[in-house]
């Protein structure tokens, strides 16, 4: 299959919105969401932007730029958003958003965000496969979807897989500073 044979699809399409409460054993010892479990609710809800993408099997290939800005506490609802952003050739970005708030929706504050790679395999797993384009509509959507070639140049370059004198969308975006 040709990328030119796939249909594009637009962002919204791939919107996914996980919920999840913040119960006792998904803490740390300070009565907070730990944050390994906060990354397994983030990369179960981006996988699934992504599958949705590409109607097809996907694996996690990276994760960018996690930070953990605000603590979130126990009864908390977490609200996961993601999307994708752009895709490549066998491989695609997808942005995630984290909110949380208590049980009554007092205190709601978005408390983290990430940059996920999938790589979409065919149905044996056993090959990657190209992945539709998609497009973006809204202008968030459109800067997301520009950024993300600078991202990849630089994670494919931090991964080892690119040579940084290789990385000419980083070097003209850094040459406009
Ligand atoms: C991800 C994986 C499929 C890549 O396999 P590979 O043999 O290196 O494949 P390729 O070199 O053909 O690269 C395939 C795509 O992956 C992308 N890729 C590979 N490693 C990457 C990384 N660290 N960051 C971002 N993209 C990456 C490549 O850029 C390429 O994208 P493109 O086709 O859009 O240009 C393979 O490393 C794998 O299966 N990893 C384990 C995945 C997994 O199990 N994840 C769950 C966590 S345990």
């Amino acid at each position: 299959m040709k990328k030119a044979d796939l249909k594009a699809k637009k962002v919204s399409d791939s919107k996914t919105i996980m919920t999840e409460m913040v119960m006792p054993n998904d803490t740390n010892p300070s009565g907070n969401l730990m944050g390994g479990n906060l990354m397994r609710w983030m990369d179960i809800a981006a996988s699934i932007a992504a599958g949705k993408h590409c109607e097809s099997e996907v694996v996690t290939a990276s994760v960018d730029h996690v930070s953990f800005t605000k603590p979130i506490f126990k009864g908390d609802i977490v609200t996961i958003e993601s999307a994708v952003t752009r895709t490549f050739n066998s491989s695609l970005e997808v942005y995630v958003e984290v909110f949380a708030a208590d049980m009554k929706g007092n205190n709601n504050r978005m408390c983290n965000h990430a940059y996920f790679t999938f790589v979409a395999l065919t149905d044996d797993m056993k090959k990657t496969r190209v992945v539709p384009d998609v497009i973006p509509l809204t202008r968030e959507e459109e800067k997301l979807f520009e950024g993300a070639e600078r991202r990849r140049e630089l994670r494919l370059v931090l991964s080892g897989r690119l040579q940084p004198s290789e990385a000419k969308i980083m070097k003209e975006f850094f040459k406009k500073l």
